[in-house]
């Protein structure tokens, strides 16, 4: 990593001798803030992504997430544009200059169809799911699993391009477990690094010996799909109403009847979603699967006119 020095005043910060102004604010996490910021000298808008590190551990994932970013060279991972570190009161701050993505996360997208009681066309959902499977992909063939896929870590662009954020819990895709100690230690990192409503059937309870790997991506990238088509998760209701979603992920997705949207698209929802990741496809032949229903969608949509 390169040197960075950092000046920080109420305004404005300064991060590889280049000036970025504060615009506003985008958001506010437990432990991360997020502000969109103009650069002073390319005129380009960015996202600030502050961590605040309580001990050397929090600065160390915040190293880690910075070094994840730098992995990539891809249109639907999310770069990394600059880094530092700011020591303010006795507490460190990591910063992340991220491109700003203009329409904001996939969530945002479908909370406004939702409040509107409209619904997600097949072709925008392919198109975007498209996006989402091209970002895993490049992670997986690295090596690597995002390990926290949700609509609120999709980003899209004007053209609905996706663009795959927060790389806060990525890490090396095959965890050999050894033993029951190893299997909580795993768990543990899930329950605090993986979110809930998203999480892969085999990390709530962690066998003793087995391999965990990039299909606990495949099973949350299905439950993206699911909220696409339904505007919401599907384990949010469960969440909300306090029942166990460790026990409801153990049972075969419920797609509800009448369904919109095509069987084909519906049976590749339910093939993501399977409870036993050795029976869960990998990344490649989702990919495979959903430009094969693109294909079906453009068919269908030239016999409509
Ligand atoms: N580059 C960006 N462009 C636009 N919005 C962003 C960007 N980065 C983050 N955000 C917004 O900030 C939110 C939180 O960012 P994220 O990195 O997921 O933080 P956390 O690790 O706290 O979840 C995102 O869901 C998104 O709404
Ligand atoms: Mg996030």
């Amino acid at each position: 990593m390169g040197q960075t020095l950092c000046v920080c005043s109420r305004s404005a910060i300064t991060i590889d001798n280049k000036r970025y102004y504060f615009i506003q604010k985008l958001d506010e996490g437990g432990f991360s803030y997020v502000d969109l910021v103009e650069g002073a000298q390319d005129g380009r808008f960015y996202a600030l992504k502050r961590i605040l590190c309580h001990d050397r551990e929090a600065r160390q994932e915040a190293q880690t997430e910075m070094e994840m970013h730098r992995l990539f060279s891809h249109p639907n991972v999310l770069s990394l544009a600059g880094h530092a570190f700011m020591e303010r009161a006795g507490k460190t701050e990591a910063c992340l200059l991220l491109p700003y993505i203009s329409r904001g996360s996939l969530w945002s997208v479908l909370e406004k169809l939702r409040d509107k009681n409209s619904f997600m066309p097949e072709a925008r959902i392919l198109h975007i799911l498209h996006g989402i499977c091209a970002g895993l992909k490049a992670i997986h063939d690295k090596g690597y699993a995002h390990r926290d896929m949700k609509p609120t870590n999709v980003l899209l662009e004007e053209d609905d391009r996706a663009v795959l954020m927060d790389l806060g819990s990525m890490n090396r895709a095959r965890i050999e477990v050894r033993g029951s100690r190893e299997a909580m230690t795993v768990q543990d990192w899930a329950a605090q690094r993986c979110t809930i409503s998203y999480r892969a059937p085999e990390l709530f309870s962690v066998e003793s010996h087995c391999i965990i790997d990039d299909r606990t991506d495949i099973w949350s990238l299905g439950c993206v799909l699911y909220c696409m088509m339904m505007l919401e998760g599907p384990f949010d209701l469960v969440f909300q109403k306090g029942d166990s979603v460790a026990l409801a992920v153990q049972n075969p997705v419920n797609i509800p009847q009448p369904c919109r949207y095509s069987q084909g698209l519906q049976t590749l929802l339910g093939s993501a979603m399977v409870s036993n990741p050795q029976e869960r496809p990998d990344i490649n032949w989702v990919l495979e699967q959903v430009r094969h229903l693109q294909t079906l969608e453009l068919v269908a949509s030239a016999n409509m006119v």
